[in-house]
C-alpha cells in the first residue's frame, strides 16, 4: 500500500486533468493521478518525471495514497461519467473528504451532486476551469463554487497553480451552490459569440475584399497588437498562418466547414430564454453552428439560389478600419450581454456575483481573456451594482466611437448577400436596446385582439382588454 503523502487527487488523466496536476507538481504540491487507461498513467507518469506525482489504475489504491481530508478532482466530460465516478468513489472515502468537479458540467446537475453529497457528509464544489490544454498547465482561469470552506482549505494550491495577472491569481470563489459551474457556462457562452464574430470577420474579409489566409494572418496579427488583442485573436492569428510541415497550402483551407460543440453555449441560451435575458449574438452564434452541419442542404440551397456575391466596392484600407470597429463593437456587446446574464441570473438564483472579481479572474488563463476585460473590470469596480455594461460611460464612450464602422459593415455586407448573422444581431440588439420606445405595443394589441390577453396603458394603472372587431352589423 502507498503511503498517504499525496496532497491532490485526480480522476481523468486526459490532457486537462494531467495538465493541471504537472502543474502542482510544479509549484511543489505531491499530486496521485488515477485513470482506468494505463497508457494515461503511463503518459502522466513519464511527464512527471523527477516531480512529486504518481499514477494509478486502481482507484483504491489512489484514494489510500491521499493526506486527509482527501481533495479529489474530478476532471471527467460531463453528464453520467461524472456520477458514476462519484459512485465508484464514495465508497472508497470518508466523511470530511472533499470531492471537486472541475469538468464542465450543467450548473443543474451540481445543484443535485451538491445535495447528495451534502447529506453524505462530503465536502463538494463545481469549478470551472478554463484555459484548455496551455492553460491548465502553465495557468488557467478557475472559477470554483459552492461549499466555501472545503475551497479555502485548498486555496493555496489553486492560487498557486492559476495564471496571474499583475501578480494577481485568476482564481476567486464565485458563489454558494452551482454558481461556478454556471459563470463558466457563461464564460462559454461568450466564448461562442466571440469566435463566431471573428468567423463572420473572417467571410467578409474573404469574400468581400478577396484577403487570401496569408493576408488575413498579417491582419490578425497587427489587431492583435491594438486594442482587439485578446486570446482568440492571437489564436486565430496563427490559425491563419499555419501551414503544415513540406505543404505550401495553409490547413484552414482544407478543413470542412461544419462546426461541433459539446453544449455550454447552447446551456447558455437556453437558461437565458428562462431567466427571460437577452443575448442574442450568443443565440445565433449556437444556431450558426448548428446551420454550419446543413453542409447537405446548403450545397442544395447554394445551386438553387445562386446568386453570386458581390465583391465589395470599397476603398481596402478605409474598409479595413470599419471592419475593426465592428469587432470591437461587438466583442464590447458580447461581454456585455454575457455580463448581463450574470448580473440576473445572481439575482435569480442569490448566487451574490461579483462582476468585478470575475472580470478580474477572466483578464488571464482563460478563452475569453482579452485587453478589453481590463475596461469591464474597471466599470465594476466603480460601480459594483452596475445593472448593465453598456450604462458605464466609459464602455459608452467606446461603444459610440466605433457604431459607425459597425453600421457600415453590416449594410455593405448584407447588400452584398454575406452572411454576417452576429455582427447583424449584435447591431439590432444594440438598437434596440438604445430605443426608449419599441414596437412591443403594437405586439400587446395583437396579443389583447386575438386572445384577450389584456393590456396595459400609458399614465393608467391597470390591466384592459378591448373588443377590436366591430361589431355585427356596424361598419
Ligand atoms: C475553456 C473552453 C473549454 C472547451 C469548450 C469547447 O474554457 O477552456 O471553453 O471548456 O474548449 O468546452 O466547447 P465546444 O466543444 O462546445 O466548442
Amino acid at each position: 500500500m502507498t503511503e498517504a503523502t499525496y496532497n491532490f487527487g485526480m480522476i481523468g488523466l486526459g490532457t486537462m486533468g494531467r495538465n493541471l496536476l504537472l502543474n502542482m507538481a510544479d509549484h511543489g504540491f505531491p499530486v496521485a493521478g488515477y485513470d482506468i487507461n494505463p497508457d494515461q498513467v503511463a503518459g502522466f507518469e513519464k511527464e512527471g518525471e523527477g516531480k512529486p506525482v504518481k499514477g494509478f489504475t486502481d482507484l483504491k489504491a489512489m484514494t489510500q495514497s491521499l493526506t486527509k481530508p482527501r481533495a479529489i478532482m474530478m476532471l471527467v466530460p460531463a453528464g453520467k461519467p461524472v456520477d458514476s465516478v462519484i459512485d465508484n468513489l464514495l465508497p472508497l472515502l470518508e466523511p470530511g473528504d472533499i470531492i471537486i468537479d472541475g469538468g464542465n458540467s450543467h450548473f443543474t446537475d451540481t445543484v443535485i451532486r451538491d445535495k447528495f453529497l451534502d447529506s453524505k457528509g462530503f465536502h463538494f464544489f463545481g469549478m470551472g476551469i478554463s484555459g484548455g490544454e496551455e492553460g491548465a498547465r502553465k495557468g488557467p482561469s478557475m472559477m470554483p463554487g459552492g461549499d466555501k470552506a472545503a475551497y479555502l482549505t485548498l486555496k493555496p494550491i489553486f492560487d498557486a497553480i492559476a495564471a496571474k495577472v499583475d501578480g494577481v491569481p485568476c482564481v476567486t470563489y464565485i458563489g454558494p451552490g452551482a454558481a461556478g459551474h454556471f459563470v463558466k457556462m457563461v464564460h462559454n457562452g461568450i466564448e461562442y459569440g466571440l469566435m463566431q464574430l471573428i468567423a463572420e470577420t473572417y467571410e467578409v474579409l474573404r469574400k468581400g475584399l478577396q484577403l487570401n489566409t496569408g493576408e488575413l494572418h498579417a491582419l490578425f496579427a497587427e489587431w492583435n497588437e491594438g486594442r482587439l488583442q485578446s486570446f482568440l485573436i492571437e489564436v486565430t492569428r496563427d490559425i491563419f498562418g499555419f501551414k503544415e510541415p513540406g505543404s505550401d497550402q495553409y490547413l484552414l483551407d482544407r478543413i470542412k466547414d461544419q462546426a461541433k460543440s459539446k453544449g455550454t453555449g447552447k446551456w447558455t441560451s437556453q437558461v437565458a430564454m428562462d431567466l427571460e435575458v437577452p443575448i442574442p449574438t450568443i443565440d445565433t452564434a449556437v444556431a450558426m453552428r448548428d446551420l454550419s452541419k446543413y453542409k447537405v442542404l446548403r450545397t442544395k440551397a447554394a445551386k438553387v439560389y445562386d446568386e453570386p456575391i458581390a465583391v465589395l466596392n470599397v476603398d481596402k484600407a478605409e474598409f479595413l478600419k470599419t471592419v475593426e470597429q465592428a469587432l470591437y463593437f461587438s466583442t464590447i456587446l458580447t461581454y456585455a450581454q454575457g455580463l448581463d446574464l450574470l448580473y440576473r441570473s445572481s439575482i435569480a438564483y442569490g448566487y451574490q456575483l461579483n462582476l468585478a472579481e470575475i472580470s478580474k479572474i477572466w483578464r488571464g488563463g482563460c478563452i475569453i481573456r482579452a485587453t478589453f476585460l481590463n475596461d469591464i473590470f474597471n466599470a465594476y469596480e466603480k460601480a459594483p451594482s452596475l445593472e448593465h455594461l453598456l450604462l458605464d460611460e466609459s464602455v459608452a464612450d467606446l461603444v459610440n466611437g466605433s457604431v459607425a464602422g459597425m453600421r457600415s459593415v453590416v449594410s455593405q455586407a448584407v447588400s452584398a448577400g454575406i452572411a454576417l448573422p452576429a455582427f447583424a444581431s449584435t447591431l439590432t440588439y444594440f438598437d434596440a436596446f438604445r430605443s426608449e420606445n419599441m414596437p412591443s405595443n403594437l405586439i400587446q394589441a395583437q396579443r389583447d385582439y386575438f386572445g384577450a390577453h389584456t393590456y396595459e396603458l400609458i399614465g393608467k394603472d391597470g390591466v384592459f382588454h378591448t373588443h377590436w372587431t366591430p361589431l355585427p352589423g356596424k361598419p
